[in-house]
């Protein structure tokens, strides 16, 4: 039976959240360079975009690129950015056909001009589709998100725009970078690593996580769809009784 139609239409996660990991093990264990991993780990994301569309996913954040990753190897960081511009411009008139419209978050100007330049234009073409919404977090550290967002409170508050009693959770959500899009009501991490590494710690606040050891390369439609039946088995109790909710 196929694992699609087994899928409850009436209760799709609107925003799924997805640490696409592993692409490094993955070209290891073919005996191939980090690099190749990160390729093949491309033809992942097109499928998994496809399949929110099947399935009517509105938002799709995908961890592409961390704050942290700047760390890694020279060589490895510069082919990640080419292999980003290049995705992008290959990629674009695939997505607008599917009414995929781009987004992204992190700190878009720390990236190579040529990245920034080619994914302004991405979201410029795309930016009337309306079917997927799918967000690419890049140099995206989930405490530096915060932090901007607390400094730009502080300068509201001092400079008397606001009081201290108007800071709530709604303004919080308003000064991230995710402020226009809903909390993901399910996270997955691939590659066997049970741990969130700086990503939507605000937004993530009460999602499922999914965790598969699946590597990100060899994640595909029918793994992703397997992670939403998983979702639809879980009691979501938002600190109240199994008793309440059923109620
Ligand atoms: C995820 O795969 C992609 C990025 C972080 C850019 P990795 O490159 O982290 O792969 P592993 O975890 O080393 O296998
Ligand atoms: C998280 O993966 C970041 C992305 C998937 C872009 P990492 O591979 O960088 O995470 P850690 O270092 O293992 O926690
Ligand atoms: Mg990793």
């Amino acid at each position: 039976m196929e694992l699609k139609s087994l899928i409850d239409k009436t209760n799709i996660p609107q925003h799924i959240a997805i640490i696409m990991d592993g692409n490094g093990r993955w070209a290891k264990q073919q005996g191939e360079d980090r690099i190749f991993g990160h390729h093949e780990g491309v033809n992942s994301v097109r499928e998994i975009v496809e399949a929110c569309g099947e399935i009517g996913v509105k938002f799709l954040t995908l961890y592409a690129f961390s704050t942290e990753n700047w760390n890694r190897p020279k060589d490895e960081v510069n082919a990640l950015m080419e292999l980003l511009v290049a995705t992008i411009s290959l990629e674009t008139p695939n997505l607008h056909k599917q009414g995929v419209k781009l987004h992204t978050i992190g700190d878009i100007e720390s990236l190579p001009e040529s990245c920034q330049k080619e994914l302004q234009e991405s979201i410029s073409i795309t930016k009337d589709n309306t079917r997927v919404n799918l967000i690419l977090a890049l140099s995206y550290s989930s405490k530096w998100e915060i932090m901007n967002a607390v400094k730009k409170i502080a300068i509201q508050v001092e400079s008397g725009t606001i009081k201290v009693k108007d800071v709530n959770n709604t303004l919080m959500d308003k000064m991230l970078t995710t402020s226009k899009f809903p909390d993901p009501e399910l996270m997955i991490r691939t590659s066997g690593e049970h741990r969130i590494s700086n990503f939507l710690l605000w937004q993530l606040a009460y999602a499922e996580f999914y965790f598969t050891d699946t590597l990100w390369p060899d994640f595909r439609k029918d793994d992703f769809f397997k992670a939403i039946l998983a979702y639809q088995k879980r009691e979501r109790r938002f600190g109240l009784t199994g008793e309440q909710i059923q109620n």
